[in-house]
C-alpha cells in the first residue's frame, strides 16, 4: 500500500463536542470510521502522531492512542511499530462518479461546439501560466476588480483591435466566463432597465435562446437569409435589442452583407436599441480575411461578446465584452454582484499568451487544418448542399427532401456517427430538414470516414 508521505501532519476535519454528551475518545472514533469510509481520508494517508493529534485537539494523549488503538483493531487504521498510523486499504470506499456526468464518446463526433481540444497549446499555456505566476504581485491574489484585471483589458484591446477591428477601450470591457456570461449579465443590465424585448435570429442557438429566456428576456424570431439577418424585418419589429452572429450566423454559416451592416448600425443609432454582436468564431475565415466586427461600425450601440472558446478551448470559460460606454459600469456591477469577479491567474495567464503573440501563432497553425478538414468532409457528401461561407468550425448542410432528421441522427448514430440536427436551432416550421455538422474535432482521414458513413445513413 502507498503510503502518502508529508512533511507535516495532515489537517483533519476533526471537531469534537465537550458537553459530557458522548465522550470525546467515541467521538473521535467516529469521526474517523466517518472519514475513512466516505473516502474523505484516502488509502495511505498518514494520521498524525497520537502528540501531535491530542495537542491539536487539545485532549489527553491517552484519548487518542485509545482511540487509534480501536480503529487499528477494526481495520481502519494500520501501524507500524513507533509510527503514525496509516488509513488502511480495506476500509477504503472511494466517493462514486457523478453517475451521467460523462457520456459515453461517440466513435466519429461530428458534431459543432468545440475546436480540437488535442490542439489545445499546452506547452505555451504553461509557459504563460509560470510567467503570470511569477510576475502576478501580492495585490494580484486578492479581490480582482471585478470588471477585469487591468492587464488583460489591455491585452485584449489590443488584440481585438487589430484582429477583429473592435473599437475597444480598456474602460469599456468586462472580461467573463464566455460569451454565455455576457449574455447572461447584458440581459440583467437590459430588464433592470425595462427593455426586455430581444430579437434573435432564426435559426440560432437554442442554448443561447434558452439563456436569454432564463434571464428575463421576451424574444422575438426575425429571419435570416444569404445576406444574414432580415434589417428590414428587425427595424420594424419594435425590439430593444438584437443578438446578431454577423461573422458567421450560427448555424446557417452566412456572413453578414455589407449592405446589411451598414443597415444594423443605421438601426441602432437611429432607435437607440442595443446590438449584440456574439463574434464567436469569427478568427476563422478561409476564403479571405475575416470581415471586421459590426462594432467598429457604431461602438456605442454594440455590445461585442467574444471568448476563447472556439480558438483554444472551451473549458477555459474565458470571454469578455466590449461595451458602449453607458453599460461598461453596469454590466461591472452585475459581474461583481455575480461572483465578485473572473479567476485572476487565468486571466494573467491568456494576458501573457496574447503579449507573447501565442494566439496569433495557434491561429496561423490551426486556419489551414480546418479549412482542410471541413473540405474532406464536404467531399465525400457531394449531393448534400452546403450552407454560408468556409468559416467557423462547422457547416450547416441540407437533408434530401423527405428525410425526416431524427431518422438520419439515429442512423448516423447506428453507424457511430454523432450529428447535429438543424430542428432545435429553429422556431417551430422553420428550415431543415438539415444537419450542423462539425468538422474541428477529427483527421481529415477520420472526417472522410465519417462523412462516408453518414452518407450511407442517409440512404438508407
Ligand atoms: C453561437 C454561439 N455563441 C456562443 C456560444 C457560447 O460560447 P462561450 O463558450 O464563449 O460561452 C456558443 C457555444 O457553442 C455558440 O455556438
Amino acid at each position: 500500500m502507498p503510503v502518502n508521505r508529508t512533511t507535516s501532519a495532515p489537517e483533519l476535519l476533526l471537531a469534537l463536542a465537550r458537553d459530557g454528551a458522548v465522550p470525546l475518545r467515541a467521538q473521535l472514533e467516529a469521526q474517523v470510521r466517518e472519514a475513512v469510509g466516505s473516502g474523505r481520508l484516502p488509502a495511505g494517508m498518514r494520521l498524525p502522531s497520537s502528540r501531535a493529534l491530542a495537542a491539536e485537539l487539545g485532549v489527553s494523549r491517552g484519548v487518542v492512542v485509545e482511540a487509534y488503538g480501536q480503529l487499528v483493531a477494526e481495520g481502519y487504521l494500520a501501524v507500524r511499530r513507533g509510527s503514525a498510523p496509516v488509513v488502511a486499504a480495506v476500509a477504503e470506499r472511494r466517493p462514486q462518479p457523478v453517475p451521467g456526468a460523462r457520456e459515453a464518446a461517440p466513435r466519429y463526433d461530428l458534431r459543432p461546439g468545440t475546436p480540437d481540444l488535442a490542439l489545445f497549446p499546452r506547452r505555451a499555456w504553461a509557459a504563460a501560466q509560470r510567467r503570470a505566476l511569477a510576475e502576478a504581485l501580492d495585490a494580484d491574489l486578492g479581490y480582482p476588480d471585478p470588471a477585469g484585471h487591468p492587464a488583460l483589458r489591455t491585452a485584449l484591446a489590443e488584440y481585438l483591435g487589430r484582429v477583429r477591428g473592435v473599437d475597444a477601450d480598456p474602460s469599456r470591457i468586462v472580461v467573463c466566463g464566455g460569451v454565455a456570461e455576457v449574455l447572461a449579465l447584458v440581459a440583467r443590465v437590459l430588464r433592470a432597465r425595462g427593455a426586455v424585448r430581444l430579437a434573435v435570429e432564426t435559426p440560432s442557438h437554442h442554448a443561447t435562446r434558452a439563456l436569454l429566456t432564463h434571464h428575463g428576456m421576451q424574444l422575438v424570431a426575425i429571419g435570416v437569409d444569404e445576406d444574414g439577418i432580415d434589417v428590414a424585418a428587425l427595424a420594424a419589429a419594435d425590439v430593444d435589442a438584437v443578438l446578431v452572429t454577423p461573422a458567421h450566423q450560427f448555424p446557417t454559416g452566412v456572413v453578414l452583407s455589407a449592405a446589411r451592416r451598414a443597415a444594423l448600425a443605421a438601426w441602432a443609432r437611429r432607435t437607440g436599441a442595443l446590438v449584440i454582436e456574439d463574434d464567436y468564431d469569427a478568427e476563422y475565415r478561409y476564403d479571405r480575411q475575416p470581415v471586421g466586427a459590426v462594432q467598429g461600425l457604431a461602438p456605442e450601440h454594440v455590445v461585442h461578446a467574444h471568448s476563447v472558446s472556439k480558438t483554444l478551448a472551451p473549458g477555459l470559460r474565458l470571454g469578455w465584452a466590449v461595451l458602449p460606454s453607458h453599460m461598461a459600469a453596469e454590466v461591472a456591477a452585475e459581474k461583481r454582484l455575480s461572483d465578485l469577479g473572473t479567476p485572476v491567474l487565468e486571466q494573467l495567464t491568456l494576458a501573457a499568451f496574447l503579449a507573447r503573440g501565442e494566439l496569433d501563432r495557434h491561429l496561423r497553425q490551426t486556419r489551414p487544418l480546418y479549412r482542410r478538414r471541413r473540405e474532406a468532409l464536404l467531399r465525400e457528401l457531394p449531393e448534400l448542399p452546403a450552407a454560408g461561407s468556409p468559416a467557423g468550425l462547422h457547416v450547416l448542410v441540407g437533408l434530401p427532401d423527405g428525410r425526416a432528421e431524427a431518422d438520419v441522427v439515429a442512423a448516423a448514430a447506428a453507424n457511430g456517427v454523432a450529428v447535429e440536427p438543424l430542428g432545435p436551432h429553429g422556431m417551430p416550421g422553420t428550415g431543415g430538414p438539415a444537419l450542423i455538422l462539425g468538422y474541428s474535432r477529427l483527421p481529415e482521414a477520420a472526417l472522410a470516414e465519417a462523412a462516408r458513413r453518414l452518407r450511407a445513413a442517409i440512404a438508407r
